[in-house]
């Protein structure tokens, strides 16, 4: 059985005060029926383990290849890790556009996760010319094919879909259109890893809220979200864990 995921992804938001919707968040739900994880910006990955407790996880959004070195400005996995986090995003799209990262840079950052002992989070997804054009499936395995390292497993890493044009934007695939990437990343992963494909969570993000999250989670082969805007308040985050909590 998969233990289903809610995953909050702060980008680049959030500053100590901030901190007090996660102090609501943890109150509000001490122990959820189902795992729960924040990733904030690396600046408050400390302070935000120091209220996590056992209800939830915390990751970062980004780290290098390499565990240390002369790379200024950057972060290691290892230092994450440090800094208690358990998790790491890695491949996502605005990190794909804005420092031009590439496939093989994603399968390089996830090994250097797994060395550190974290869970990564890998992201695919199309954009909206790449599905108006009818190439998302290809896209989204050539992505995975590359992405992802030899020697995942289901406990080493989450898959995460996020369709470029969803993400922000207030506009998500059909859940047919949901169903059919996530079906096909499951036959893919399965083809490539055996058990272990079939044990990855497979996470849906892109403009999930309290509104929708209901029936995504009630869709094929989705196993959780990755939650950028509606994570940032405890109350939609909360109403949000309540939804995969009952999702079965
Ligand atoms: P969004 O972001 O929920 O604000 O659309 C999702 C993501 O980028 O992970």
């Amino acid at each position: 059985m998969r233990k289903k995921l809610a995953a909050g992804n702060w980008k680049m938001n959030g500053l100590v005060d901030s901190l007090s919707q996660v102090e609501t968040l943890v109150a509000q739900h001490p122990a959820p029926g189902c795992d729960v994880l924040l990733c904030p910006p690396a600046t408050l990955i400390s302070a935000m383990s120091a209220i996590a407790g056992s209800a939830l996880s915390i990751g970062g959004q980004d780290c290098h290849q390499a565990q240390t070195g002369a790379h200024t400005g950057d972060i290691s996995a290892q230092m994450i890790r440090d800094a208690g986090g358990n998790y790491v995003i890695l491949g996502h799209s605005e990190r794909r556009a804005d420092h031009d990262e590439s496939d093989a840079q994603v399968a390089a950052k996830t090994k250097a996760a797994w060395d550190a002992d974290l869970i990564a989070i890998i992201c695919v997804g199309e954009t909206e010319a790449q599905r108006d054009a009818g190439t998302t499936l290809q896209i989204i395995r050539d992505q995975l094919a590359s992405s992802v390292p030899d020697g995942a497993t289901g406990t080493n890493t989450v898959i995460a879909y996020e369709p470029v044009w969803a993400i922000g934007t207030g506009r998500t695939p059909s859940l047919p259109q949901i169903a059919q990437v996530h079906d096909d990343l499951r036959t893919t992963l399965t083809a490539r890893f055996g058990t272990q494909g079939d044990a990855m969570r497979l996470l849906y993000g892109g403009s999930v809220k309290p509104s929708n999250a209901d029936e995504i989670f009630a869709t094929s082969n989705v196993d959780g979200a990755l939650v950028g805007g509606a994570s940032l308040k405890a109350t939609d985050f909360g109403a949000i864990i309540t939804a995969l909590s009952k999702a079965h």
